[in-house]
């Protein structure tokens, strides 16, 4: 495999849970993997007084606590620790950046890592202007004696004018092929297969549109609560963290054209261009076609489960979605009359993102007035796989058919360590490949095509004002019923698998 050009990555907010958790244990698999340049090193800069000694420890620890390569061998921490370099500025002033350009200097004559930065922004979004737009004033975004990359964490934006603005902002002082918007949904080696299942059989890809499939669902369920998030997750609620952003762009692979090549460019123009076809959401239509959702207090397994609204965080009043079931339609050739049903959720009986391909009957009902459903399930999370119901001859006397299926599970083929969300997309970035990016339109439009919810939410004549439209729902249960009766108006049915281990994979 191809290993990056050397060079520094600087992580802002690295003394926070991001870095110890994620971004550090994915950058030392990629180590310990060979993937990494032989020349690199690692800038973590925050508020908080550290030596380089103190940071190298510290990450020495999150490494034992969150590493995946278990187990682990402390020489190969200590060998990586080695390349971890601290800074301690204020980062809201502009005036200290200063010291984050010559700190690399420093870093540069001895790690020589030919002046190629990744500046990765591990921050409260409030810092995403002013960090990019610090390093500029220090010249840090300019790519004349190497490469200058900036990673941008969601939330990218809270509407589709502040979106907008951060994207101006950002383009202001560094080029779109320098900017890398991170959803870790695409990072996800089963979210990347939805397009090379798709792309490269010939036996899927012509009943993929309306003339054979009924409907599509969409599910990205959760099992946990908000897990000491409350303050963020109130601010936000399931349509921003969710559907927003991993969602829409998990109905965007699904229900794109074929791109011409699979590189940043041609894959960005097809997810934008589906994107655009989704049919806006009007007021009317929402009251029809959403179902917003909050967890109430259960009793599960003989243990108390708290209701959203006594979590850290959480008022006692809120009145914040944690779980949302949307009906949407894409208006274009391919889709036109098919209903992709989204939903996600926290606190629902298990963890499972999963999609479901529901085919059309046979014209006629030759074998009986039940004929079997055709589906296709494509499971991204856990136990990731594909299975196949069809219909086949029941043994025996008589015509009757029943459903069988065929299933394949992910864990069959890979012999290899599939490499996570983080340490692909930390790869690709230095790559300089932006293909599992976000590019700033797709973003616009997903940010455009969720506003009039946004709208409604806080507008209190409306979907937000009691006694309607925010469904109670007990822990871990799968939803409020309204969503079970959208679908039901509509003679469909969700897909509920009862646990996430391979023997409930299905739930026939
Ligand atoms: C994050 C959300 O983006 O995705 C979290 O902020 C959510 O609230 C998480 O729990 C889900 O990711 P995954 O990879 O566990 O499905």
């Amino acid at each position: 495999m191809k290993k990056p050009d050397p060079n520094c990555l600087v992580i802002f907010g690295a003394s926070g849970d991001l870095t110890k958790r994620k971004l550090v244990p994915a950058l030392f698999t990629l180590y310990i993997a060979g993937l990494l340049p032989d020349n690199f090193s690692i800038l973590g800069i925050s508020r908080t007084q550290l030596t380089d000694e103190e940071f190298r420890q510290n990450m020495h620890s999150a490494l034992e606590e969150f590493s995946e390569r278990k187990p682990l061998d402390t020489k190969k921490i200590v060998s990586f620790t080695h390349h971890l370099y601290y800074l301690a500025i204020n980062t809201m002033n502009s005036a200290e950046y200063g010291k984050v350009a010559e700190r690399l200097k420093e870093i540069e004559e001895k790690e020589k890592t030919h002046h190629n930065y990744v500046f990765y922004l591990a921050t409260p979004p409030k810092l995403y202007q002013v960090i990019p737009g610090a390093l500029a004033k220090h010249n840090l975004n300019k790519e004349t004696e190497g490469w200058r990359r900036i990673v941008v964490e969601k939330p990218f934006g809270t509407d589709a004018e502040s979106a907008h603005k951060l994207n101006k902002y950002l383009l202001k002082y560094y080029q779109e092929h320098q900017i890398y918007r991170i959803d870790h949904y695409l990072g996800k080696e089963t979210v990347q297969n939805l397009l090379v299942f798709r792309f490269s059989n010939a036996i899927f890809e012509p009943l993929w549109n309306r003339s054979y499939v009924d409907y599509v669902e969409v599910t990205s369920s959760e099992n946990i609560g908000v897990e000491g998030r409350g303050g963020y997750y109130d601010a936000s609620g399931a349509v921003c963290d969710m559907l927003q952003n991993h969602l829409l762009q998990l109905v965007a692979l699904i229900a794109m054209e074929p791109p011409a090549a699979i590189d940043a460019d041609s894959v960005r123009n097809e997810v934008v261009k589906v994107l655009q076809c989704l049919r806006p959401l009007s007021r009317e239509k929402l009251t029809k076609n959403m179902v917003l959702g909050q967890y109430t207090d259960a009793v599960v397994d003989k243990k108390k489960v708290p209701a959203y609204r006594d979590e850290e965080g959480v008022p006692d009043n809120s009145r914040t979605e944690t779980y949302v079931a949307l009906k949407v339609h894409i208006d274009n050739w391919r889709w036109n009359g098919v209903p992709f049903y989204i939903r996600t959720g926290k606190r629902l009986p298990i963890r499972l993102t999963e999609v479901v391909i529901h085919f059309k009957q046979t014209p006629h009902p030759v074998f009986g007035v039940n004929p079997p459903d055709n589906k296709l399930v494509i499971r991204i999370q856990p136990n990731e796989g594909i299975l196949i119901k069809f219909g086949l001859k029941e043994p025996g006397a008589g015509f009757n058919s029943k459903v069988a299926k065929m299933e394949f599970h992910y864990a069959d083929m890979a012999h290899e360590y599939i490499l996570t969300a983080y340490e692909r997309l930390l790869l690709d970035c230095m790559l300089g490949d932006a293909t599992l990016y976000s590019r700033a339109d797709t973003v616009e439009t997903c940010w455009k095509f969720v506003q009039p919810i946004l709208e409604y939410r806080t507008d209190t004549g409306n979907l937000y004002q009691p006694p309607g439209n925010l469904y109670g729902y007990p822990a871990q249960s799968w939803g409020p019923v309204q969503a079970v009766e959208m679908l039901q108006r509509d003679k469909r049915a969700w897909r509920n698998p009862h646990s996430d281990t391979p023997e409930g994979y299905d739930n026939i």
